[in-house]
């Protein structure tokens, strides 16, 4: 494989970038004098300039066709430039490959990109993947729903009820995501298929399909030796998992390939993509804007045990919840050694203090990126009194703009996504996949901040400031210090060999995709 494939060009562009500095006026919590401080984030993206340069020539050569022919009388001259699709990839084909993808949007996002790596490198021909109907984090907000509401009941039969049913239809790929696009930009590396033909699909009828599900954090050697053999005995294979199914460290083109993938093929449909630029353009209006991934859902919360700032009703419905699901095995919890561990989402109250804290400016947009707020406006108050300009999707579009994907938690999870890559900073409260893979994502588009808490330091830090051990201003100072490396700016990934869960993740450094860095600047070889 050739490195300079295409998405891997534009590289060198992002090399170079500036810093613009901001500054954010701000009054500390608690009657504390005001505060200056500059963080500084990219906002000079020159590839930008790039193709906003070229779209401009190739609407220039549109208008000037258009006056050519018969259509001068329409307002609005619409041109789209014709895709670059690459010739297809030359390759004896070894076998097929099918895919249940689980978890949640993001999960499945980064188990895909893994699966096109698999495939492409054991010369395999890969169906379109399917997105689990089973797991918890499934998008079809009936059965969440049921969930929740029945939480009074013995819902566990009923749960597993309507897991079971063949009536249960959630979003596939090709909801989610541009199955075409996906297929043909990347043809030059792996042959790509919408379905079976049809003589393996009889045969699989009529003996049955070899499911496996994959040892997770395996190497190349893994699915050249142990995997391969199994498609030359049957022909199809299907793997039941793909989470986290490859290493974090592999050989530079295998993650090469990973990196395209997920920042060049996997793009949402015009639908999301176009709902996602609505929503940044309302904000972009009003000026900078913060994304919050405030993971404070009931679903985080009764299956991470957390029940800070909740009342005892609430920390009931959330156990009850969670002995109600059966496999998160997971029963009991302390919710207070799990919190103080930096195990636990923040509060929104724990957020405000946090934001406080980093000096971000109180009159700065907040784009909630969540579901449902647990315990809703009231336990949002407190953040909301710090941060008056909070909003959310549903806050800034209308219903019927949001209509289409509001039963989809998956596709309401991909505006959020958007709208995360695009922030001028971007801040998980939680580090789940969506946090790891938008600042991944995040890096890849030139290093944009991202705050990576350290949850640990953090808690610790706010019980010293809550029981006056530290004053405001001490607080603040050591907050800012104790994360001055993990705002995402260039860093090298950490390895343990053999220890792949103590590792920093490849979906959140892909280092090898990125600019080198030599002395806090990036440089122009390729790592
Ligand atoms: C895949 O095909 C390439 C040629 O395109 C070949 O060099 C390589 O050995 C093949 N790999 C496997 C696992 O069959
Ligand atoms: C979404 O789901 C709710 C309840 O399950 C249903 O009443 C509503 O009609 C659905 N909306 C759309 C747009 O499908
Ligand atoms: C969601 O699941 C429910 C229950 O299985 C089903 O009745 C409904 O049609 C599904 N909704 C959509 C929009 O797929
Ligand atoms: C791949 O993983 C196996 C264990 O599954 C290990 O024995 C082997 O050394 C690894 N190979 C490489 C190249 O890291
Ligand atoms: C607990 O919070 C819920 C709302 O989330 C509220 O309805 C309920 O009254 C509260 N219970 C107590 C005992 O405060
Ligand atoms: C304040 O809280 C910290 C962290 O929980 C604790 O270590 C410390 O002993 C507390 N100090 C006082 C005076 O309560």
């Amino acid at each position: 494989m050739e490195d300079s494939k295409r998405g891997f060009e534009e590289e060198e562009a992002f090399v170079e970038y500036g810093k613009v500095e901001l500054k954010c006026s701000v009054n500390g919590i608690r009657a504390e004098k005001p505060k200056n401080l500059v963080i500084g984030f990219d906002l000079f993206r020159p590839w930008m300039l790039v193709i906003t340069t070229m779209m401009v020539l190739l609407w220039l050569v549109a208008l000037q066709l258009a006056s050519m022919g018969k259509n001068i009388g329409s307002t609005a001259v619409k041109f789209d430039p014709p895709p670059y699709f690459p010739p297809p990839r030359a390759y004896n084909n070894e076998g097929y490959l099918m895919v249940t993808c689980n978890g949640g949007l993001n999960q499945m996002r980064a188990g895909i990109c893994d699966m096109v790596a698999i495939a492409r490198f054991l010369n395999l021909t890969l169906v379109v993947p399917e997105l689990d109907e089973t797991s918890f984090w499934h998008d079809n907000r009936s059965v969440i729903s049921l969930v929740l509401y029945r939480s009074n009941y013995d819902f566990r039969l009923r749960l597993r009820t309507v897991l079971n049913s063949n009536s249960f239809s959630g979003s596939q790929f090709k909801d989610i995501w541009d199955v075409d696009y996906f297929i043909k930009s990347l043809a030059d590396e792996v042959r790509i298929i919408k379905h079976l033909p049809p003589r393996l699909r009889k045969q699989v009828q009529r003996d049955g399909l070899y499911s496996m599900p994959p040892v997770s954090w395996s190497n190349m050697s893994y699915y050249y030796n142990t995997v391969f053999p199994r498609f030359r005995k049957y022909e199809v294979v299907r793997f039941t998992k793909t989470d986290a199914r490859l290493g974090n460290n592999l050989p530079v083109e295998v993650q090469k390939m990973r990196c395209r993938v997920n920042y060049e093929a996997l793009r949402f449909t015009p639908a999301i993509e176009e709902m996602g630029k609505k929503i940044i353009s309302i904000l972009r209006e009003k000026g900078p804007f913060l994304v919050l991934h405030l993971r404070y859902e009931m679903d985080m919360l009764a299956f991470s045990g957390c029940t800070a700032g909740c009342n005892q009703t609430e920390v009931e419905e959330l156990t009850r919840m969670r002995y109600a699901i059966p496999w998160w095995k997971e029963k009991e919890i302390d919710p207070k050694s799990r919190r103080e561990a930096g195990l636990c989402p923040l509060t929104p109250l724990e957020t405000a203090i946090t934001l406080r804290a980093f000096s971000i400016d109180p009159k700065m947009q907040i784009y909630i990126a969540a579901g449902d707020i647990y315990g809703g406006n009231k336990r949002l108050a407190a953040l909301k009194a710090s941060y008056p300009n909070l909003v959310k999707k549903e806050t800034l579009l209308s219903s019927s703009d949001l209509k289409p994907f509001q039963n989809y938690s998956n596709q309401m999870a991909a505006l959020d996504y958007l709208v995360s890559l695009d922030s001028d900073i971007f801040l998980p409260t939680y580090g789940g996949n969506m946090a790891k893979v938008v600042e991944s994502h995040r890096r890849y588009l030139g290093y944009r901040m991202t705050i990576s808490l350290d949850r640990l330091v953090l808690i610790s830090l706010i019980d010293q400031y809550k029981n006056g051990t530290l004053k405001w201003n001490e607080f603040s100072q050591a907050v800012k210090s104790a994360h001055a490396n993990r705002m995402g700016s260039p860093s090298q990934r950490l390895q343990f060999p053999g220890e792949p869960k103590l590792e920093d993740y490849f979906y959140t450094n892909p280092q090898e995709c990125l600019p080198s860095i030599v002395a806090g600047k990036p440089v122009k070889e390729m790592g």
